[in-house]
């Protein structure tokens, strides 16, 4: 992300020198510029430093204490216990982002430090935003680790996440972290 930020950067540095050979134009850059707002300047949206919150918290069980259990933090690496957040049966983890986003991409990791087998889980996720509510945007009885979905172009205020049907191990959905952002 940071790389394509700072290419960007790079093209706006240069236009004049790059114009024989430039892919876009000044007003094609502009417009990007103007996107690059609204869609987190492609960074991660669903983190704690860009201001998500997971707003059902109350409802949600987190393992790992303060710092370690978030699926919002950036410290995902330490888990010696824990390092987890889960929900029963039929129950919703949602993240309010800060604002909207115009994104197209959720990545999610989902507990995968089982020592012989790797679980799959039934999970949906529907997305609220701007024209959309509840809009179901991803559905598999089969989702498993790093599970990455991609969707056209939304803009997005809410993300939930729906145990349908737990996972092939027992009831429970246990999520180690989540991603929401714009990728090309
Ligand atoms: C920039 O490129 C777009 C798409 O090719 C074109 O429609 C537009 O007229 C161009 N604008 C300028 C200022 O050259
Ligand atoms: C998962 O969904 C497929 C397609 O709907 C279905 O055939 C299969 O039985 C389901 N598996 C489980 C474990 O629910
Ligand atoms: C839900 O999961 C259970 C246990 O894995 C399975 O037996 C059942 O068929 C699943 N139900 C649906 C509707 O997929």
């Amino acid at each position: 992300m940071k790389l394509i930020y700072l290419s960007l950067y790079l093209i706006f540095q240069n236009v004049e020198t790059m114009n024989s050979v430039a892919k876009y134009n000044i007003t094609q850059l502009d417009q990007l510029k103007q996107k690059s707002i609204i869609r987190g300047e492609y960074k991660d949206v669903a983190q704690e430093s860009a201001g998500a919150i997971i707003s059902n918290a109350r409802s949600v069980g987190f393992v790992g204490g303060l710092k370690n259990s978030s699926p919002l933090r950036n410290a995902i690496y330490y888990m010696i216990s824990g390092g987890y957040c889960y929900v029963g049966l039929s129950q919703f983890i949602i993240i309010d982002l800060l604002q909207t986003y115009e994104i197209n991409t959720i990545k999610i990791w989902l507990y995968d430090r089982d020592p012989t087998f790797i679980r799959t889980y039934d999970i949906q996720i529907f997305a609220s935003g701007l024209g959309i509510n509840d809009q179901l945007i991803y559905e598999s009885n089969n989702s498993k680790s790093v599970t990455i979905i991609k969707f056209s172009d939304t803009l997005i205020k809410q993300i939930k996440i729906k145990n349908r049907n737990g996972s092939s191990l027992d009831q429970w959905l246990v999520i180690l972290k989540i991603q929401a952002f714009y990728a090309f």
